[in-house]
């Protein structure tokens, strides 16, 4: 199955949120195929993943890491210029990166958990650093097939939202998911051949999940290898004419 539809081409990939969970899961993936020529591996601490470092030994100058706080412009404008170095384009850009009990954002139960420090670290991580990396690798992703999927959560939809809960977490996915829907109408126009997808990876055991898997059924706790195989499909089977959609690792289609 080739990696996008319609990509011939040996393709340019960039992840950010490289360094460990889902992230890291794509890079192994994707440099084991013979249809990737490159990725730039992103996150703040890629230089310092043992786990990337043992990519980059096997895999030479096809992998490049590089450390970038995505919340950061300037950060984010030295990715697109260091990308430029390599190449005029890219294919494939995953944004993987995201919080939901770290880094001062907090999984509120009730309302009385809410503050405004919690909320703004997680729209910082969550809504804003995807859409302002998307911003800062738009020049190159302007010809060419091109897609940008970032990882929203099923629990940033609004129609789904029977249990509550988690209120910075749903809400900043629902932001994301409403900032790739306008983006997905911008790049209709700049580029015929781009796509934007919101993906659901599904429950998977990393460090974002963990204190939140006691109640998950083993069989539905799944790997970051699997989670990742799963990512690849979806981003696959859907092209220019499902740009703007969200979709589950099964190929289910979400509800906004
Ligand atoms: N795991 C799940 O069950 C699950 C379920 C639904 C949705 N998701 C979504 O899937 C995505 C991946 O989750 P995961 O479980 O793989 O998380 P994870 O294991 O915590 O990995 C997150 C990655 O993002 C990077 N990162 C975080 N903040 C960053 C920043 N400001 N700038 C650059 N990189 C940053 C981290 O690396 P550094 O520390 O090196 O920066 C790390 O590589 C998230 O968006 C999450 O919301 C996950």
């Amino acid at each position: 199955m080739p990696l996008l539809p319609h990509l011939t081409d040996p393709a340019q990939v960039l992840i950010a949120g490289a360094s460990q969970g889902i992230g890291l899961a794509l890079c192994r993936l994707l440099l084991e195929r013979g249809d990737v020529a490159r990725v730039w591996a992103v996150s703040r601490q890629a230089s310092r993943s043992a786990a990337l470092q043992v990519l980059a030994d096997r895999y030479g100058p096809r992998v490049i890491r590089l450390d970038c706080d995505a919340r950061d412009e300037s950060a984010l404008a030295a990715v697109a210029a260091a990308v430029t170095e390599h190449s005029a384009h890219l294919n494939l850009v995953v944004c993987t990166l995201g919080i939901l009990h770290q880094q001062g954002a907090r999984a509120e139960k009730s309302l009385a958990q809410l503050d405004l420090a919690g909320l703004q670290a997680t729209f910082n991580s969550n809504a804003f650093a995807p859409i302002l990396l998307l911003k800062h690798l738009l020049p190159l992703l302007r010809k060419h097939p091109a897609t940008f999927a970032a990882l929203s959560a099923r629990v940033g939809s609004i129609d789904d939202n029977h249990l509550g809960g988690w209120y910075s977490y749903r809400a900043s996915k629902a932001a994301l998911n409403q900032l790739l829907r306008s983006a997905s109408i911008e790049l209709k126009r700049l580029n015929p051949q781009a796509t934007v997808l919101s993906l659901h990876p599904g429950t998977t055991d990393t460090a974002l999940s963990a204190p939140f898997q006691s109640n998950v059924p083993a069989e539905q706790l799944f790997t970051p290898a699997y989670t990742a195989q799963r990512l690849l499909e979806r981003i696959a089977e859907h092209g220019p004419e499902d740009s703007g959609s969200f979709w589950a690792w099964d190929g289910q289609r979400i509800e906004w």
